[in-house]
């Protein structure tokens, strides 16, 4: 139901060649990639976008070649953003007369030969998301001096229609002025075409008459084939003027409301009927008022909620249910949107406040039982959909908060069917659970993107579902003649949409080919029929192979699959595998690349002479979003209420808690690595070291409280602290019970049990009773201890202390230790990522310091912002010891005793 857009961007990069991309191990101090202006060394010389449609079936092939006139090899980056709805599936490099063409494997099989290849470190992931409809395919090649390049990808969709029409868009960004640049769309629809636009959003009076559009019948031809001159943002300019979205808009005749074509064996089956009344509908809203709602998407979803009810015919009925950790009903029983429903309907949603944590299961229940109700008390007509829509920002984190049992309950408590839909509105979602609910009741979930037109995200995902004109459709087709029929009755159809099946046929002495459909309408049942004949093979495909032949064949698999993934979601285990695998061997057979497939590409690495393995996965919607940044607090974020974003911090931030939980935050990424090092109690390891400014923290780890039940335990904390001044003559203890300041011969001992502050020249150090001590060497080198102490009769916590940098701004470039060595940042990339057994903990793959390790979201816990319980940051997790984002391993960080410095 979604806009269905097309979009593809076009970049190209050119760096200078990879020597700048390196990162060189053991350094201290971390190069950042030097990303060079483009150059004209490389010139990309044709950017050919050509698009055929068939029956609203797209076949994408993006070419482009460039030319490296160096004489040095040069590296060049070929990036396309293309719709997450469509399935990639070719993608090829012709590099000296050789073709490196992607082959489509099971994506476990690619899955092991990837691991293999990122063990010997010459991997990338190529898919990444990128807007929120589109992901971004992206690949880099070394290109010898003065040789050719050639890419070229394939993709394939099914264009929607929605609010009458068909949409893509094509995004653009060149970068670079292109000799040859050329965008063809060829369409054939046998309707008849009614109506064909193109427009872009970059387009001047210099570029309309490079556009050309053209229709007629059947056929429809867009073209856009810029000059050099014209693709220049000014006359003198070597800039292009080209960036942003080339759209295409069309639809077909509707003479007749259903559309077959049946060709090489396979049918497909266009359904839109016009003009018919819409069936009354009976809407419970349920609305999320938690506290993670305050503010902006409190504001736009009133909003929203006006203007649809601003919508609302007379013939509708509806209610509201808001809920945070409360109930609020707005009416006892539904009620008719009458004027001055209406009007009392607008002035309850403005005076919605939001309230505290999020209980998502009993309001849903309530939603239900009010339409139960009003059922038992025949104010539903007998002609009507009822409906709820869910609106909600975070997970339920009070009443039921298990997903499964909040999906089981509503299932079995939604006896009579009605449709639930699910609006996920930001990133504190749990959108898989949003999904599933939604598509056992026959729904679907939205995601509803945090930004400044989320109202006009949830009102226009409220206008495609405001006018069913029909109910309970069920298509029929010849009995014993077809087989692999996808989905055939639907609960509604939506006024500007359409319904499409599509199957085999397999008797080859089929005639005629007929359907026959029926449904309810807002006054009466309705029935309709269609008749086709079966044309002789030559005959039928002259016509349409003016695009392309196999068009019912492909369109027939790209559905079943998308249907089958869809059906996987909310199947039993059993069910699910059996789904899987039907889903897999179609996508094997038609080589698509969907969420059980991957891509392998194997390039050559001119250096080396070794080959390089790349992987292009699909991403899918429960994972991924706007941003990798935006994904990524998705999963960050399991709790609405209870954790609001975390504010990462601005400058460096790292500390060490708990079981020792290492976090680097990273304020460039707004994100935060983390890492654990295991070790036995009794080691010390060295946290920070500035040899120039003769500064040292050390730690000693220690075990667990001894239980008694001999539970072996393996949590280990740091029990101790030694901060050492060379130049001051200053030694530092921090242990769970005491304070010890030794200066020269000086020695002086604190407890934590009263506040103290020492302040001698260049160094302050203030005791918090209880709870922490902050310690500071002048400006710009700050550091915070945390005391988590327990009851003394607590048999099962031991006290420890986390150490925590709040200003480390004064540290040399030398600094290192497990803390130190991030104090002047660290860059990463982070790619491929993908769902693993966890939904919460998906895996990627971060390229670091010039290596590829296989990272795992998680979170860590903060205590330093909520002492109590601590904050939850999320956080990429780096296994092993965090091997290969430390320089060396964790060994060498081991250190004779807690006052060492080299
Ligand atoms: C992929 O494209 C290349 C280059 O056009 C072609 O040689 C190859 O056969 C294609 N692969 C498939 C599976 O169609
Ligand atoms: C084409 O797009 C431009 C920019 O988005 C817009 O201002 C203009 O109205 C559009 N023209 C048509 C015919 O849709
Ligand atoms: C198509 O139908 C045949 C016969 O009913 C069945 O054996 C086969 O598994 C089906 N194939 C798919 C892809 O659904
Ligand atoms: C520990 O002692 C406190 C009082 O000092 C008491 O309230 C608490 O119940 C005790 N807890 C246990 C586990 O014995
Ligand atoms: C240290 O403890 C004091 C007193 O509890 C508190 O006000 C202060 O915010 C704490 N400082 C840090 C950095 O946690």
């Amino acid at each position: 139901m979604g806009h269905l857009l097309w979009v593809c961007t076009l970049i190209f990069h050119v760096f200078y060649s990879v020597k700048g991309d390196f990162l060189i191990e053991g350094l201290r101090n971390i190069q950042k990639r030097n990303v060079a202006e483009p150059v004209n060394d490389i010139e990309v010389y044709s950017i050919n976008i050509d698009c055929k449609v068939t029956s609203r079936f797209a076949h994408n092939v993006i070419t482009s070649r460039a030319v490296n006139r160096a004489d040095v090899s040069k590296e060049a980056i070929f990036k396309v953003d293309l719709p997450k709805t469509a399935f990639i599936t070719n993608f090829s490099m012709i590099i000296d007369g050789i073709t490196y063409s992607g082959v489509i494997k099971e994506k476990e099989a690619a899955k092991k030969q990837y691991a293999t290849a990122v063990s010997k470190g010459q991997t990338a992931g190529l898919v990444k998301a990128s807007g929120r409809k589109t992901e971004k395919f992206t690949v880099s090649v070394n290109i010898a001096a003065q040789s050719k390049v050639t890419f070229e990808l394939v993709y394939e969709e099914m264009l929607k229609r929605n609010h009458g029409k068909y949409e893509m868009f094509i995004k653009i960004q060149p970068k670079t002025l292109v000799r040859n640049f050329k965008i063809e769309v060829q369409i054939h629809e046998p309707q008849g075409i009614s109506f064909l636009d193109a427009n872009a959003t970059f387009i001047t009076n210099d570029l309309l008459p490079a556009v050309h559009k053209t229709f007629s019948a059947e056929k429809g031809y867009v073209s856009f084939k810029p000059t050099l001159d014209q693709q220049r943002s000014c006359a003198t300019c070597t800039t292009s003027l080209l960036d942003g979205d080339f759209t295409v808009t069309y639809d077909v005749n509707r003479e007749s409301p259903a559309n077959i074509q049946v060709v090489n064996g396979y049918f497909v089956h266009f359904f839109a009927p016009q003009k018919l009344a819409s069936v009354p509908k009976n809407v419970i809203y349920v609305i999320d008022r938690s506290g993670s709602m305050e503010g902006r998407k409190m504001e736009q979803t009133k909003e929203a909620l006006l203007e649809i009810l601003k919508d609302t015919t007379e013939h509708d009925q509806f209610n509201f249910v808001l809920f945070d950790n409360n109930i609020d009903v707005w009416k006892p029983s539904l009620v008719k949107a009458t004027p001055e429903n209406l009007k009392e309907a607008k002035d309850f949603v403005r005076k919605i406040t939001d309230g505290y944590a999020t209980n998502i299961n009993d309001p849903v229940l309530r939603a239900v039982e009010l339409l139960d109700k009003a059922r038992e008390l025949n104010q539903i007509p007998e002609r009507s959909v009822s409906l709820i829509v869910l609106l909600t920002d975070g997970e339920a984190n009070i009443g039921e908060t298990e997903p499964e049992k909040i999906q089981e309950n509503v299932r079995k408590a939604n006896k009579n069917g009605y449709t639930v839909y699910c609006l996920g509105f930001g990133y504190g979602v749990d959108y898989g659970f949003l999904e599933k609910m939604a598509l056992e009741n026959s729904g679907i979930a939205r995601r509803i993107y945090e930004d400044s037109d989320a109202t006009v995200q949830m009102q226009g995902f409220y206008t495609e579902i405001a006018n069913p004109t029909l109910v309970d459709i069920k298509m029929q087709y010849p009995e014993n003649a077809i087989a692999n029929v996808t989905q055939n009755s639907f609960n509604h159809y939506f006024d500007g949409s359409e319904i499409v099946v599509a199957g085999r046929i397999i008797d080859n002495d089929l005639n005629f080919f007929s359907v026959d459909i029926q449904a309810e309408g807002a006054d009466n049942s309705l029935k309709y029929s269609e008749n086709v004949q079966i044309q002789e093979k030559d005959g039928v495909s002259k016509q349409q192979e003016y695009i392309f032949g196999d068009f019912t064949e492909r369109l027939w698999a790209y559905l079943t699959i998308q249907q089958l993934l869809e059906k996987r979601i909310s199947a039993d285990p059993l069910e699910k595998e059996k789904l899987k695998q039907q889903a897999l061997d179609l996508s094997l057979k038609f080589k698509f690349v969907t969420p059980l497939t991957s891509m392998v590409v194997t390039k050559p690495e001119e250096k080396e002479k070794e080959e390089e393995t790349l992987v292009a996965d699909k991403f899918v919607e429960a994972q991924d979003h706007n941003s990798p940044h935006q994904s990524l607090q998705n999963y960050a974020y399991p709790g609405g209420y209870a954790s609001p974003p975390y504010q990462y911090a601005q400058m460096p931030n790292n500390w060490v808690d708990s079981d020792p939980h290492f976090v680097i935050s990273v304020p460039s990424k707004n994100d935060a690595l983390c890492f654990n090092i295991q070790e036995e109690p009794g080691v010390v390891l060295n946290l920070v070291e500035d040899l120039e400014l003769g500064i040292a923290v050390n730690g000693e780890i220690i075990g667990k409280k001894e239980t008694g039940n001999n539970v072996i335990s393996k949590e280990t904390y740091f029990g101790k602290l030694g901060i050492v001044n060379r130049k001051m003559k200053l030694r530092i203890e921090v242990t769970t019970e005491t304070i010890t300041i030794m200066m020269g011969k000086n020695k002086k001992e604190y407890t934590w049990e009263k506040k103290t502050s020492v302040k001698k020249e260049g160094f302050n150090l203030i005791v918090h009773k209880k709870n922490n001590v902050t310690l500071s060497f002048g400006e710009g080198a700050t550091f915070v201890i945390l005391l988590h102490n327990f009851a003394k009769n607590d048999s099962l916590h031991t006290d420890f202390l986390g150490f925590y940098t709040l200003d480390d701004h004064k540290f040399s470039a030398g600094v290192h230790g497990l803390l130190g060595q991030f104090f002047h940042g660290i860059d990463y990339e982070i790619s491929n990522i993908h769902e693993t057994k966890n939904p919460d903990k998906p895996d990627a793959t971060m390229k670091v310091k010039n290596k590829l390790l296989t990272v795992t979201r998680g979170s860590q816990k903060d205590y330093k912002s909520d002492y109590r319980n601590g904050k939850k940051v999320p956080c990429w997790f780096v296994h092993s010891n965090a091997e290969g984002l430390i320089d060396g391993t964790h060994k060498d960080y081991i250190v004779p005793d807690i006052f060492y410095i080299d």
